[in-house]
Parts: C-alpha cells; structure tokens; sequence
C-alpha cells in the first residue's frame, strides 16, 4: 500500500512513521510492476508530474502544439517530468538555474537546455510565442513570462513556487491566444484520479530515467544535510529515506 500526499506530513504527522493509521480513501494499493521502493521513489514529485501532463493532456496538450518548458527542471517534479514527457513523445526545454546541469538533463530527455540567468525577461503582455507548454515549478518573474511566451491553445500547469508566489499577467495570452493555466494540487487530488495516475505511472507511463533521477539512498540521521540542500535549491533529482536504517 502506498500513500502521497493528502496532507501527510503537512496537516497529519507520520510521513516517517513505520507503522501508520490513516483513512482508508488515502492509500492506493502498489501496482503489481512497482514495489515499496519504486512507489516511494517515483513519490509526490513523480505523481505531480505525472497529474499536470494528465491535466494539460485532458485539455489537448499534443507534441504538434511544440516543446514544452520544464522550469526548475533539476528538481524532483521537474525531473520527473522531462522524463515522462520524453517518454510520451513530446520535445521538452529544461530551464535551470545549475550551470553544470545540462549532461543530467540532456540525459533524462530534454532536447535544449536554457539558463534561467540569461532569459532576459520583458514585460510586454505577449511575446515570441515559443513553447507548446510549460510545467512551472517555480512561479513569480518566471510563470509570468510564461503566459506570455506559450503558443496558441497551449497549456501551463503550475506546480510550484520556488521563485514566488506572485504571478504578474494579463488577460491577452488567454483571449488572443486560447492559453490555459492549469492548478495542479497532488494533496487535494480526487481518489479516482490518484488511482488511474498510479497504474499509469506502473505502465505506459513509467519513469525510464528512475535510476538517474533517484540516486540516493539516505536516513533519518541524513535528512538535515539534505533539507540544507532542498532549501538551498542545490538538490538535483529525489532521495528516499530509508526510516528503518539506524
Ligand atoms: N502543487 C503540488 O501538488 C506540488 C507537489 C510537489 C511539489 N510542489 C512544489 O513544486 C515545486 C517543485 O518541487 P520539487 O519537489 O521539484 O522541489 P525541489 O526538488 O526543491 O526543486 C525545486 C527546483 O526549483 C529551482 N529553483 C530553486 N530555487 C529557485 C529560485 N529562487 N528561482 C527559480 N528556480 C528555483 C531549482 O531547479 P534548477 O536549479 O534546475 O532551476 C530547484 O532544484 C516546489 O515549490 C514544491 O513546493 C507542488
């Protein structure tokens, strides 16, 4: 059995715990490809992932509409998602801030690597159209270029606020353009939903590059040297915490 999100470590404590008791509507059973390691290192990054390109694909997000951008691409949910959606056939961008990140990138699938120092942001309501997408981990300066640059009936799914939580925009991208912006919330996700996406994740959807991704295997006594790291934005992949090693 496996259990993301939910409020798990958010409102409820025991995202650590060996043994927990939780409502029966938040686990979902481990699809019988996947075991408790895979499910925990494909984790909330992973199923994030995997619920915005469900979401941009449910509104016709197609590899002809043109490459989508990944923003804090060597992240958890940003390096899941170029994987997945390599796997699926579309072109991706990956847009970081680590110099020395484009081998591990490239190496997951995307095609280009972009610097997010060197974007040189405007303000116009719209710009050059340029991508077929996005999925934004990162908000603020960079989710607002965003809705200015993404091609017509393109799809934004936005995940996260690593650069802010403010979006400056304005109506033009969404009626001369047919752009949607799409929320993706995996805490609050419906049960179906979290269902479909799990035996996808297990099948047609499977993470290739897991083992690129997940590197490392830490425990408890390890997680401060790596919350330095999260915080920090120099974390690069996922880490699964063994709870049981001592
Ligand atoms: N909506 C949801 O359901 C959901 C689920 C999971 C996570 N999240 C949120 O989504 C975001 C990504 O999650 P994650 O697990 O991938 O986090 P993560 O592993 O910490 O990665 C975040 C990445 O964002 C980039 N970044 C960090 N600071 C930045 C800054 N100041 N400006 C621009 N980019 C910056 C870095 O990538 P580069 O160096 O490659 O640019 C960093 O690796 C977080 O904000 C998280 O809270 C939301």
């Amino acid at each position: 059995m496996l259990v993301t999100g939910c409020g798990l470590s958010e409102q409820h404590n025991g995202g650590y715990a060996e043994v927990v008791r939780v409502p029966a509507d938040w686990v979902v059973p481990i699809p019988d490809s996947l075991d408790p390691f895979k499910v925990m290192a494909i984790g909330t990054a992973g199923f994030t992932a995997a619920l915005a390109i469900a979401r941009m694909q449910d509104n016709h997000q197609d590899p002809r509409l043109g490459p989508v951008l990944v923003t804090g691409a060597t992240g958890g949910v940003g390096s899941f998602a170029i994987s997945l959606l390599n796997g699926l056939g579309y072109e991706v961008v990956a847009l970081t801030g680590k110099s020395d990140a484009t081998p591990y990138l490239l190496s997951l699938g995307a095609g280009r690597v972009l610097d997010r120092h060197s974007l040189g942001l405007k303000s116009q309501p719209m710009e050059r159209a340029q991508w077929g997408g996005a999925i934004d981990n990162v908000g603020g300066d960079i989710l607002s270029w965003i809705t200015r640059t993404v091609n017509p009936w393109g799809n934004i799914a936005s995940i996260g606020q690593a650069a802010g939580v403010d979006l400056k925009t304005t109506v033009m991208p969404f009626i001369l353009r047919g752009v949607s912006l799409l929320g993706v919330s995996s805490a609050n996700c419906p049960r179906e939903w979290r269902m479909r996406l799990w035996q996808q994740l297990a099948s047609d959807m499977y993470p290739r590059h897991l083992d690129s991704i997940v590197t490392d295997t830490v425990s408890m006594e390890q997680l401060p040297g790596i919350f330095e790291k999260v915080l920090s934005g120099k974390i690069k992949g996922r880490v699964v915490v063994d709870i049981k090693s001592r």
